[in-house]
């Protein structure tokens, strides 16, 4: 027996009241509205870098590439993810970026992994795995890439940041420490960047070694006046010391025994000599004998990158680069002896202080403009100034354009806006005679011509023969 059909009872729709969640509702439920809804953040310490940003990153790239490839550096390309222990061996322990910052973890075969933080561990793997110590020496290398330290974020540190390094392998001449302070100078003079180089030696390892215990020394009879982290890296680490920035350790900072007199005449000679360079190509450096850097590898010339800019800001008070000699670390990672040094900057500390002191200064970095701007009037129109444009890319010509406007007079306002001296115009009467219409953006005059002369024509006009 077929049953009756019931007949939809007619409810009543009452407006739901907002903000009462409905008891019925089941937990998978809502955790499916929660998703649906849901956006995310950045992880602490991240950031993005944004097209409003690029024409900064453009210029730092830029100056990049031309230095490396004035002063004969070539560019190597290192994994982000190598085995921990490389950097462990090459960093040191005790050092806040092995010790703190890495970011450590098994892979799924269980081998101890890590992001990594620094690279010139990776370029003395490199050097030794690919046996560059055959070819003609010094080599020259440079990298643009990301790291990664777990620090602690604030103003100018994030825990993935970019990097730009320059590395030479294979000389122990102080002309190799030098160039590579210049090209770091150069950097920052091509951004137009005011900079001063600090500059210290850390002598051998044993001249190290007798100058930490006067340093442990003097530091154990100031131990009352001093901060906390000092009281540790006393025992833990004591060059760091002379990094402290707490006010209370500022004095006995200023009074402490200083490396240069513990260095011998070889030592002293090298650094002296990296001196008269950098006063041969004028770069101005102030000798710094509290400059000891965070990483174990260096020894003799040691140098951090500062703006001349009190109030940049983006963590001006940290140094925008550093780097220095790193004579034993290719013997010690396996290696043949071989005498190196090298430095990196960091980019976002750099473009931080660079857009504030440019902005400061009333200045900026140009803007890219388009030679000329194309319009189009309705969909006939649209695809043929598609055509047109497309084949007009491997003319040479920046065009200017923005399909989703359809009004002439907003896309005349958008080619004022970029100050080009031509608008190429193509409506309904353009797309049958196969002609463009060029106007002269400042008589206002306009010109009639073929499509196919239009490449011809427009490097005529914009004097691009
Ligand atoms: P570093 O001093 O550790 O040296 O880093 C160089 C630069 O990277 C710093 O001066 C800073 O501008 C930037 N940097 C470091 N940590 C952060 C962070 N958490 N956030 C943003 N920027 C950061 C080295 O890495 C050595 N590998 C340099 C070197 C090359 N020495 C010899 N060859």
């Amino acid at each position: 027996m077929k049953k009756p059909i019931k007949k939809p009872v007619k409810k009543e729709i009452k407006p739901k009241k907002v903000n009462k969640p409905v008891k019925t509702e089941t937990k998978k439920e809502s955790a499916g509205a929660e998703k649906s809804k849901r956006t995310f953040n950045l992880l602490r310490g991240m950031h993005d870098i944004l097209p409003k940003e690029e024409r900064y990153w453009k210029a730092m790239f830029h100056a990049s590439e031309n230095l490396a490839s004035y002063f004969q550096f070539g560019r190597i390309e290192t994994p982000v993810l190598e085995e921990a222990s490389l950097f462990v061996r090459a960093v040191g322990k005790g050092t806040d970026v092995v010790d703190k910052e890495m970011y450590l973890f098994e892979d799924r075969d269980g081998s101890k992994v890590c992001m990594r933080p620094e690279n010139t561990a990776a370029i003395v793997r490199a050097y030794i795995m690919y046996g560059m110590w055959n070819a003609p020496q010094p080599v020259k290398l440079w990298y643009w890439g990301s790291m990664f330290r777990h620090d602690r974020p604030q103003a100018g540190r994030y825990r993935q940041f970019t990097q730009v390094g320059y590395e030479t392998l294979g000389s122990h001449d102080p002309a190799a420490d030098a160039e590579l302070i210049l090209v770091a100078y150069n950097f920052y003079q091509e951004l137009g960047l005011p900079v001063t180089i600090h500059i210290n030696s850390l002598g051998t390892p044993e001249e190290r070694v007798r100058y930490k215990s006067e340093l442990v020394n003097y530091y154990r009879s100031k131990r009352s006046y001093l901060c906390e982290d000092c009281k540790q890296r006393l025992v833990k680490n004591p060059l760091r010391l002379l990094d402290c920035k707490a006010e209370q350790c500022q004095g006995v900072k200023d009074e402490a025994p200083q490396i240069i007199d513990w260095l011998g005449t070889e030592s002293k000679s090298h650094l002296t000599k990296v001196l008269e360079y950098l006063d041969a190509v004028e770069v101005p450096y102030q000798l710094t004998h509290t400059l000891v850097r965070g990483l174990d590898y260096y020894t003799h010339t040691v140098f951090e990158i500062y703006p001349d800019t009190p109030d940049a800001g983006g963590g001006a008070q940290s140094a925008l680069g550093g780097g220095g000699r790193y004579d034993l670390l290719v013997e010690e990672m396996g290696g043949r002896p071989t005498p190196a040094c090298g430095f990196a900057l960091g980019l976002e500390r750099s473009f931080h202080v660079l857009k504030q002191y440019l902005e400061q200064n009333g200045k900026d970095i140009p803007k890219e403009r388009p030679d000329v701007f194309f319009a189009q009037l309705g969909e006939e129109a649209r695809k043929v100034t598609l055509k047109l444009i497309n084949d007009l890319r491997k003319s040479g010509l920046k065009i200017g354009f923005n399909f989703f406007k359809n009004s002439l007079k907003t896309q005349l306002e958008l080619a004022d806006g970029f100050k080009v001296p031509y608008v190429l115009i193509i409506g309904q009467k353009e797309v049958q005679d196969n002609t463009v219409i060029i106007r002269d953006m400042e008589s206002g005059i306009q010109e009639i011509v073929d499509q196919k002369k239009l490449e011809t024509m427009l490097k005529k006009k914009l004097g691009k023969v």
